[in-house]
Order: C-alpha cells, then structure tokens, then sequence
C-alpha cells in the first residue's frame, strides 16, 4: 500500500490512486455490511467508505463506535462520486485511529448562542465556523496584499500607548510600572509619524475599545488596519478606500465560493460592488433621515420582516417534515443546520420588528451636529446597493485631530464607509488638522493634557503636509461579506463585554 499522504482539497488530483488522509471524524453512519465515515482534515470534507469483508471485521466494528471527532488516518482509493461531499469518496482499505473520542459536547443537533461561545475552543472545528476563518484569512491576505502592491510601507504601531488617540470614554487602562497607560485604540497618532518619512505606511493589530455597548457590531478586541497617505485630499482617500474595498471583494469572489456558500451568502450581492461607491455628504444624508422617503421605507421594511419571519416559519416546519426521511447523515446535518440558522434569523427578525419603530422615530427627529447612530447608519446602508460614503460630519461630533473643512468649518474634512444591506459602518477616516496652532486649540478646547501629545505637535513643527487616513475594521467587514448577523462568528475567540472566556 503507497504511504501517500494528502489533504482533501488535494483529492480531485489522485483519482484512481491510493492515499492516506489524517483527520477527524465529523459523523459516521453504518449500515450492515457498510459504513460511511466522513473525515475532516482542515482543507475540505470528505465520505470514506468502507464495506465489511472476513478481513476487515474488526476494524470494521471499531470504527463503527467511534465518536464524532475521533481523530484518525484514513486510507484507500480516491473515487469521483458526485452524490459525495465535495465530489470525491475515499473506498476505503484501513484506519488507524489516533485518539478515539467519547462525548464531544457538540452535536449536530442544534445549540444555543450561549453554549456556542463557551464552547468556542470546540466550536471552531464546525463547517460554518471552518468557511468563517477561511473567509477572514482571504480578507486579511487582501488587505496586505492591497496595500503592498500600492507602495505602503508595513509600520508597526504600539499596543501601550500613553494618551487617548479616539476618546476617552473608551479607554483600556493597564498598570505600566505604577503609570497608568492604555492599551492602543488606534494606531494613527504613530503612524502620521510614521507618513512623514515613508510617505505611505500602514499598521495592522490588534485594537482595543471598552465600549459599553452589547451591540451585534461591538467587540473590546478587535483588528483594524489603518493606511496614512502624505500628500493627499478628502476626494483622493474615498478613491483609495473604495478601490481598497473593491480589491477585497474581488479576492473574497475569486478566492471563497465554497465558503460563501456554506454561509449561505449569495455572491450576486457582492458581484453588485464595484465603482463608484455613493457619496453623500452628512447633511445630505441627515435630510434623507428626516424624508418621508425614509418612513415609508421602514413601514414597508416592518411589513416585509414580518412576512420574512412568517416565511422561515413554514420553511421550519417543511424541514422538520423531511428531516426523518433524509438518507444521508451529512444531509440530516445540512436540514438540521438550516433549521437551526433559521431559528436565528426568526429570533434576529423579531427584535428588528420590534425595534423598527424605534429607529423610525430616531431618524425623524435626527439633530444636525450629533454622530450619527447605529440605527441611522443601518438605514442609510438598507437604502443603498453600493456601500456608502457619508463625508463631512460635525467638528463638534468628531476626533480632536480632524481637519475642519476650509469651506465650512462646522464639519470636518472625515468619512465613514457604510457596508450595505444595513450593515453599517466598516471604515472611519479623515484628513488630519496639519496646522500646529489650530491643533494646541484643539487639544485645548478637549481638555487633553497638552503634554502627553507634544511629540504628536512637533509633527505640524517640522515639515507638516497635508496628510489623512483611515482605519477599517476586520471584524465587521467579514460579518458583511459572509452575510452573517453578529460579529462575533469573525474572530477565533471573540472578546466582548461581559465575555473573556476562553
Ligand atoms: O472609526 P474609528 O474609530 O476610526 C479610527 O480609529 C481612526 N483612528 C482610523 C483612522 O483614521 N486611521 O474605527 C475605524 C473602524 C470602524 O469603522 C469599525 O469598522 C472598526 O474600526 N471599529 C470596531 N470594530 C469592532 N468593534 C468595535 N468596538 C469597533 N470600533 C471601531
Ligand atoms: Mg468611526
């Protein structure tokens, strides 16, 4: 027997040939002279088949009591089968169990959010949670390979840092030899330093908010990457950020069908994003809260949801009837998966519903001059196909260091990018205040203490430029691009209020 050893997504290229694949068992299921294993490795999933012969019996009823997520080596000859998971069965010859395994506390039956998270250490290994971590690896592989193939310099920012560079409210403070410090929210600050001697850099870490708020869009960890670009203006960042956006996309399209997929995310939503984005301005988009265009919008948004909600009920109930009747296990898995991913809209469906009305009464009575909120960037991104630049917010509502607008000082030269489909904003950037006398003002009127940004200063002393960035958020890209509701399911191990294990 060929000692071969090979991954899943390797099989389609060793048909006819026999093979060894080192994995672990997601479920089996025996008949009488046959069982069917089927193996996960990492790379893919695949059915191996095994019938019983005189020689075989034991190991034959061995594997038939092995537990979901034993961990074992299998081997035999690769074979198209198109009815098979991923189109290609193993027949196999033998296996060599690695670890057996008793009692995996999760089954494919359906579990709560709650369990889930606990479980996470486990839950990982699940075929959603696999497409998840597949998808964000694209992204983040997108993302430098944007900003490396269009002269940005990788500079690495620090995660200690010694003043608040994005509000005070949301500061981490940690201990640093009896000096309070806190951890980094942002990497700008440095890495303006950082643009005036390379020109075009960008950071990518970890950052840290201790945002009181159990939002689907919150986490208190949470990965941004953030380029700063010397030389530049408020109409040369929004190209930037939506050709950067635009390169995500295109990789996630060419790169992640099969995880888009399992995600049950329809690719024509993202086929839809493509140049140019929609622009609008802060008032613009305030008017369009206060519009009678935006009312009938959401009551008929209310009557939809309510339908939609309706619909996935009977959708439930058809499942439940077919699940008896359903042949393979890894096709029970699937209804039993859709049942459960169904529950959860339905419970995601009825809180809109009821927060609707709500959101309504927000945006008519919107004030010019606050930031907007969650649900008023919700509705502006449901309005539109395209994702959704909404520029020029009030000086009052924003960062310490954003450049007033020249023409009108009451809003500053910034932006956020609004992911559409109501999922909101996934970028925050702005050009920065170059001017050294209008920044002391500013540090002034916030209360800061001066000292702590003297070094920041000395950037508007020597050679300051025009100059500005932005900062995109991983986490809620990922939600976006899998179509999944709450942000969580983007990152491996999750850190939300209230949340830290494991
Ligand atoms: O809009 P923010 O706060 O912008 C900055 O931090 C700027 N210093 C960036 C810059 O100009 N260099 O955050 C940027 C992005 C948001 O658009 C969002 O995607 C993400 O970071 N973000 C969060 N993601 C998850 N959980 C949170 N608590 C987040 N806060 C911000
Ligand atoms: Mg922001």
């Amino acid at each position: 027997m060929s000692d071969q050893t090979i991954r899943i997504s390797q099989m389609k290229d060793h048909v006819g040939q026999e093979v060894a694949i080192n994995g672990w068992l997601y479920h089996s299921r025996a008949g009488g002279k046959v069982q069917f294993l089927v193996v996960r490795d990492g790379s893919g999933m695949c059915q191996a088949v095994m019938e019983k012969t005189d020689a075989n019996a034991e190991r034959f009823d061995q594997l038939k009591h092995l537990g979901q997520e034993s961990s074992l080596q299998v081997r035999g000859t690769v074979r198209a089968e198109e009815r098979s998971v991923g189109g290609y069965e193993l027949a196999l010859s033998d296996a060599r169990i690695v670890h057996a395994t008793e009692g995996y506390p999760i089954t494919p039956k359906e579990h709560g959010t709650d369990f889930l998270l606990k479980h996470r250490h486990l839950h990982l290994r699940s075929r959603r949670q696999w497409a998840l971590a597949r998808l964000r690896h694209t992204v983040i592989e997108a993302i430098r390979d944007f900003f490396n193939d269009n002269g940005f310099t990788l500079v690495d920012t620090p995660i200690f840092a010694p003043a608040a560079g994005e509000g005070e409210q949301t500061l981490f403070q940690v201990d640093y030899f009896g000096q309070p410090v806190a951890l980094a929210q942002t990497g700008q600050l440095y890495l303006e330093a950082a643009a005036l001697s390379l020109g075009r850099v960008y950071c990518f870490g970890p950052t840290f908010r201790a945002e009181k708020s159990k939002t689907r869009r919150h986490l208190t960890e949470f990965w941004m990457v953030e380029p700063e670009i010397a030389y530049i203006d408020l109409d040369g960042l929004l190209e930037v950020a939506e050709q950067f956006i635009c390169s995500i996309v295109q990789a996630v399209l060419a790169k992640c069908i099969p995880e888009l997929d399992i995600l049950d995310r329809d690719p024509a939503e993202l086929e839809k994003i493509a140049p140019p984005f929609v622009r609008l301005s802060y008032s613009e988009a305030v008017d369009l809260l206060h519009s009678e265009a935006v009312r009938d919008f959401l009551d008929r948004q209310l009557e939809e949801k309510k339908a939609q909600a309706a619909a996935r009920e009977q959708e439930i109930a058809q499942w439940s009837e077919q699940l008896p009747a359903a042949k393979k296990q890894w096709q029970k898995d699937k209804l039993t998966q859709q049942i459960q991913t169904a529950r959860e809209e339905i419970g995601e469906l009825t809180e809109q519903i009821g927060n609707i009305p709500h959101h309504r009464e927000l945006a008519a009575g919107f004030e010019w001059g606050k930031d907007l909120g969650g649900s008023d960037e919700t509705i502006i991104s449901q309005l539109h196909e395209k994702p959704t630049f909404v520029h020029r917010y009030p000086t009052q509502a924003k960062a310490f260091y954003m450049k007033p607008d020249p023409q009108d000082p009451r809003v500053v030269l910034n932006f956020d990018l609004l992911a559409p489909q109501g999922y909101g904003e996934i970028i925050g950037g702005s050009m920065r205040q170059d001017d050294y006398q209008a920044l002391v003002e500013r540090i002034r009127q916030m209360d800061y203490d001066q000292g702590d940004y003297e070094w920041y200063l000395d950037l508007r002393r020597y050679g300051s430029v025009p100059h500005g960035g932005f900062g995109l958020g991983v986490e809620r890209t990922v939600a976006w691009l899998a179509g999944i509701q709450h942000i969580r399911e983007t990152i491996a191990f999750p850190r939300l209020m209230g949340k830290i294990y494991p």
